[in-house]
């Protein structure tokens, strides 16, 4: 498959930070990429110099085969760009955004075609300011939509908003690829990553800690299948009675243990029925992508965390 976007050994420093460290990575086309981090990852770094809006240090990039940096200006008539914290003139609307984005790249478009695209249609008319959180990333997606492009930057278009606004924009976004589209997505919501992103890359202070699709890096990284069943000490003891290494009781009268091929699990069943103890329900599990992301980076993503650790909303850390 072609590649839209090639990264390979991109640096950056602002000052003696250095904010990308050595990073590669590919897209190929019509895939959604996620570049998952906490703030301060480095992730919209990456993101301005493949829009060619910063130069790099050090580093080849191609972007539908061209440099951003050097060939910017044809760049920008086959891109799309969503720039973290979109935000636009207050008292204009979308349908006006449109129709102004459209005179810049010098386009004749339907306004009308493009917010039903982004499923907006229901607020034309409704000015800047009036526009909930949700409608706003929404006009950005529309906006980014006015030429036409091959490739979507998204700087984390769903920070801030909602659970209901963020699942109605990941509907919009997944519409996009099936559009052939190329996407890519920045943000620091682990399961929004999971659902849409073909492929993942986790990044940490400036590098990538691991790359490829969810499921590859949850089989690589997670601690494998778990069966757990509803039980105490009884199921617990009558487990590690027949041999079978690695269970562990949990703080929900569970007891978990680890499974390797379907047999484990006959023989787990069997153990504990034959030494006549009370067991309930049972269920296999597995790490997920959020489990692995505590592993490598060692926090969580999810924004109460982060807020109660006082790190703000946006850009800076
Ligand atoms: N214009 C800038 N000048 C100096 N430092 C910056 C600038 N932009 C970002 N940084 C620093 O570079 C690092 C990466 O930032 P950024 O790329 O914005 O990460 P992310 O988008 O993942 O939050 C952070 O430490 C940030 O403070
Ligand atoms: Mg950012």
């Amino acid at each position: 498959m072609a590649s839209a976007i090639i990264v390979d050994g991109l640096e950056k420093s602002y000052g003696t930070k250095k904010a990308v460290n050595c990073i590669s990575f590919n897209v190929n086309q019509g895939e959604i990429f996620s570049l998952l981090g906490p703030n301060g990852a480095g992730k919209t770094t990456t993101v301005e110099i493949l829009e060619g809006l910063r130069e790099r240090d050090a580093g080849r990039i191609e972007v539908l085969g061209m440099d951003p940096w050097r060939q910017g200006y044809e760049l920008h008539k086959r891109i799309g760009v969503i720039p973290q914290g979109f935000s636009f003139f207050d008292k204009q609307k979308p349908v006006e955004a449109i129709q102004y984005y459209a005179e810049l790249f010098g386009v004749k478009v339907s306004a009308q075609k493009i917010l039903e695209k982004v499923i907006l249609e229901e607020a034309a008319d409704t000015v800047f300011e009036d526009l909930s959180g949700g409608q706003r990333q929404k006009l950005g997606l529309a906006l980014a939509l006015v030429n036409d492009p091959e490739v979507l930057f998204l700087d984390e278009p769903t920070t801030g908003l909602d659970p209901q606004a963020r699942r109605n924009l990941w509907n919009v976004i997944q519409g996009l690829k099936e559009g052939g589209r190329t996407v890519l997505l920045t943000t620091h919501y682990l399961e929004e990553a999971e659902l849409l992103a073909d492929k993942v890359a986790i990044m940490n202070h400036g590098e990538i800690m691991t790359s490829g699709t969810p499921e590859e890096i949850v089989s690589k990284y997670g601690s494998g299948k778990k069966i757990v069943i509803k039980g105490g000490e009884g199921v617990y003891s009558a487990i590690v009675r027949s041999g079978i290494s690695g269970a562990f009781r949990n703080d929900n009268g569970e007891v978990s243990v680890p499974v390797r091929d379907r047999r484990d699990i006959i023989s787990l069943v069997t153990s504990i029925e034959s030494a006549g103890v009370t067991w309930g329900d049972i269920r296999t599990e597995e790490d997920s992508l959020e489990d692995v992301f505590v592993k490598l980076v060692g926090g969580t993503m999810d924004e109460g965390e982060l807020r109660s650790k006082g790190v703000r909303e946006g850009n800076s850390p």
